[in-house]
């Protein structure tokens, strides 16, 4: 069974869609670690509610190299297959993404590559799109950047403000997580060029 390190800074939510994916047998994984930069991220605590190895490793005034060692070093102790950010507010280190290649996905709440970087729900309403949406991603060493797994669409609608938006397109991440976990562990796909695409009979 694929083993999942939860990397989270807050909420948890897209964490506790994955963990409740697996608790009703719609993915087949389980999460051997989850890792917080936060002490007080809710997510951190609903982890450990839920019986799940948690651990808060601070990132506040470290050098980030220093802080990525030791998330590096905590993954392959809990020996975790596929690393997955949900909701971790941080930057990774070129050494973290090397670490794991092809096996870090995030999650990003909108149609990549439109809208990179914090509170991406505004920066489209502030645009003006009529779409907006989810990303699942492979992680590279840029921010919210890699070859897409998935993606949602969502409508935005004219009475739209921030919460409504954040609201619909979370619904969608909250399946997307899932679907795009699933794919990677199919090993059914593979990326070519910039796509992730359905591998090729022999
Ligand atoms: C989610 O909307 C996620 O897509 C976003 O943070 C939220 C975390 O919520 N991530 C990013 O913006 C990454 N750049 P959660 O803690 O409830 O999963």
């Amino acid at each position: 069974k694929a083993r999942l390190g939860i990397l989270l800074s807050g909420r948890g939510s897209n964490f506790l869609a994955i963990a409740d994916s697996i608790a009703a047998g719609r993915l087949d994984a389980e999460i051997a670690a989850v890792i917080s930069n936060k002490a007080d991220a809710p997510g951190v605590a609903a982890a450990q509610e839920r019986g799940l190895a948690a651990f808060v490793i601070e990132a506040k005034g470290r050098k980030r190299a220093e802080h990525d060692a030791e998330m590096i070093a905590k993954l392959r102790e809990q020996g975790v297959d596929l690393v997955c950010l949900a909701g971790y507010m941080r930057l990774l280190s070129p050494e973290f993404v090397q670490a794991f290649p092809e096996r870090i996905l995030n999650i990003h709440p909108s149609l990549l590559p439109a809208f990179p970087g914090l509170d991406a729900q505004r920066q489209a309403l502030d645009y003006g799109v009529q779409f907006a949406g989810c990303t699942v991603h492979f992680v590279d060493e840029q921010l919210d950047h890699g070859v897409i797994v998935l993606q949602k669409p969502v409508p935005v609608f004219e009475e739209d403000d921030e919460h409504a938006l954040s609201l619909r397109i979370l619904a969608q991440e909250h399946l997307a997580y899932t679907e795009g976990i699933a794919r990677v562990l199919s090993g059914e796909y593979h990326v070519a060029g910039r796509r992730y695409v359905k591998k090729r009979p022999a």
